[in-house]
């Protein structure tokens, strides 16, 4: 969703920020925009459609430098794909005295913008978009044009408006850039031995340049400046200073953020699966892991709530099946945005247990805080260190799957579904050093046999990728993974497909099955038989049959248009996470063979940070 970037200091604020700016392209968005200060503190607005690219092409011929910029990509939710809604938004100068002039940029929703942009009208003030965000703007200047001063006039706003929202702000008489957030992510950073400061939506556009990077907690003015000692200074909203924030050394790396020799970063991503399931089991087994899983072995909650969205939301039905049949306790899974509306009935002695890549997105968030409220113990599988949901629960259990860039999500659905799986084994006393070891390296081994031959899955997917329609079925523990194989096709390869338990086809999907529809259809030893007549059922009628099951099994193999045979013996519980390789790969080539923009799919952003 939108990423924010500010930077102040002696290096070149605007090549910091659009380098930033191109750092956070993985997140999604549909325009870009910075706004800099000139020699004379004259506010230079530029904004574009397009990628972040089109921006820097049109800043280029200026050959300008600034030592305060705000730069801002910017996802769609009010108003169009256009130059004039992209953020940063500049205030009116003809309402407001030169020297006050500001610009913000802004992340998150205002929820009662109707209401404030009717109060913003009365008094005379026009709208140059039609974004919820200018609203803040308008509010901002009512307060400078009453003469209150910038710290005021940005808390007096904020105040005001509802919903989940980050901002950063400049004035052109000012030497400060502020910045403010409520349950949107917001990053400070700095570089004290090159006296530069930085404000982000996200840690990763601040690699490089800044050393010691801060979270601040909502509600808390961050001032930068060069002239504060240590360059940030954080305030509350009564003014006094602010103590709520956590520091932490940088640790990331720039290499993450290279390709190598893929051609995009879903597939790196996809082929750093086996070399991520052996380090996840060290790091829980041998690592600083074990203490943490040790931890967890005196919990036996009453009952687990499972929370999520999207791939980490199937993750979780994958983990329902690991903690109910392992460590049999009653586990319910649920999607984020449904449970934090529906009162849901909870009690002290049980956990919520919340699964997020990001760890920023906003449904997951908001339902966490609701089981804090109500007493639940909240556990996390998150891969951001010190995001939110990170930030917020009483245990993490990362899923150490280093940054994650495609869109589509791979190699973090895997991490989760195994770090439950340990998160489990430990719950239910079950966890053997040796033992993980041996399931995660047999696991490892044969995705990586899958990965080094590949040419069956391309030949299939150029056979099927121009079919109408693609149904995936799994039972029991394959279940998750035709949900999981069906979103993965929609979200790279923009055809329709969809999952079901293979049982439910006859209660209504079947109708949709011709010789254009394709079933993707996961048989394993388990459920076999019943399985195997599903497959049969979408057979009779005609329908294309794409299986991915046990090799050399014959019958399968002959009742099938097209076969992806795996060798799933020895894999018991963790077959379906195998499998779901077999899914990811399919998706992968059916969407280069449509030429879709796989990494950054349309319409779609890696970290969903609003309702
Ligand atoms: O960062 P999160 O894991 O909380 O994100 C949840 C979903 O938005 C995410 O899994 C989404 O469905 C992916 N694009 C799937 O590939």
């Amino acid at each position: 969703m939108c990423g924010i970037v500010g930077h102040i200091g002696p290096n070149n604020s605007i090549a910091v920020v659009l380098e930033g700016l191109k750092r956070l392209e993985y997140r999604g968005y549909d325009s870009a925009g910075v706004c800099f200060k000139k020699e004379l503190g004259e506010l230079d607005l530029h904004k574009k459609m397009g990628k972040v690219d089109n921006l820097k092409e049109a800043i280029a011929p200026l050959e300008v430098e600034s030592h305060t910029c705000i730069g801002h990509t910017r996802w769609a939710t009010h108003g169009e794909v256009n130059d004039l809604n992209a953020h940063p938004h500049l205030s009116d100068t003809i309402t407001i005295d030169d020297d006050r002039s500001i610009s913000i940029v802004h992340n998150g929703i205002i929820e009662n913008h109707n209401e404030l942009r009717l109060e913003i009208k009365a008094a005379g003030l026009k709208f140059t978009s039609d974004t919820d965000s200018e609203v803040f703007l308008g509010l901002m200047v009512i307060e400078l044009l009453a003469n209150v001063s910038l710290h005021d006039a940005v808390i007096n706003s904020f105040k005001k408006i509802r919903g989940n929202s980050a901002f950063v702000i400049i004035m052109k008489g000012s030497r400060e850039m502020l910045s403010i957030k409520r349950g949107a992510p917001l990053v400070c950073g700095v570089n004290i031995g090159s006296g530069e400061a930085l404000v982000s939506s996200d840690p990763y556009a601040l690699v490089g340049t800044a050393d010691d990077i801060i979270f601040p907690e909502d509600d808390v003015l961050c001032s930068l400046s060069v002239e504060h000692e240590g360059l940030i200074k954080f305030y509350e909203m009564d003014k006094s200073e602010s103590k709520r924030y956590k520091l932490k050394k940088q640790e990331m790396s720039l290499e993450i953020s290279d390709k190598g020799d893929y051609e995009h970063f879903m597939l790196k991503e996809i082929y750093e699966q086996p070399h991520l399931i052996r380090a996840l089991s060290q790091y829980y087994t041998l690592g600083p892991g074990k203490e943490l899983l040790a931890s967890i072995i005196n919990e036996s909650p009453k009952r687990i709530h499972i929370i999520a969205c999207g791939t980490a939301w199937h993750a979780g039905l994958v983990i329902k099946n690991f903690i109910e049949k392992i460590a049999r306790i009653s586990c319910v899974v649920e999607l984020a945005s449904e449970f934090r509306y529906r009162d849901p009935i909870l009690f002290t002695d049980e956990v919520g247990l919340f699964i997020s890549q990001s760890g920023e997105t906003a449904d997951t968030l908001a339902a966490q805080a609701l089981c804090k409220e109500n007493g639940l113990k909240t556990f996390a599988i998150v891969n951001v260190e010190g995001s939110t949901l990170y930030r917020e629960c009483d245990y993490n259990l990362l899923i150490k799957a280093g940054m994650e860039i495609g869109v589509a999500s791979t190699k973090a659905f895997t991490q989760q579904a195994l770090t439950g799986f340990l998160m489990t084994s430990a719950m239910s006393d079950t966890l053997n050093a040796d033992n993980i070891a041996q399931k995660f390296s047999l696991l490892a081994d044969r995705i990586q046999d899958l990965l080094d031959n590949v040419t069956n899955i391309k030949e299939i997917a150029e056979a099927i990728y121009l079919h109408k329609g693609f149904i995936f079925t799994g039972r029991g523990r394959e279940y998750p993974i035709a949900f999981e194989g069906a979103l993965k096709l929609k979200e790279i390869a923009y055809v329709h497909a969809e999952g079901y338990a293979s049982g439910e086809l006859k209660h209504g999907p079947i109708a949709l099955i011709d010789d254009l529809m394709v079933n993707i259809a996961l048989i394993s030893d388990e459920l076999y038989e019943k399985t195997f007549s599903n497959i049969e059922e979408v057979k009779a009628r005609r329908g294309v049959i794409v299986t991915i099951g046990p090799e050399n099994d014959k019958n399968a193999i002959s009742l099938s248009d097209y076969y992806i045979p795996l060798c799933l013996e020895g894999l018991e519980e963790l077959t379906p996470l195998y499998m779901n390789v077999a899914t990811q790969l399919l998706a992968y080539y059916m969407a280069k063979f449509k030429g879709t923009d796989i990494d950054k799919p349309r319409n779609l952003a890696k970290s969903v940070t609003v309702e």
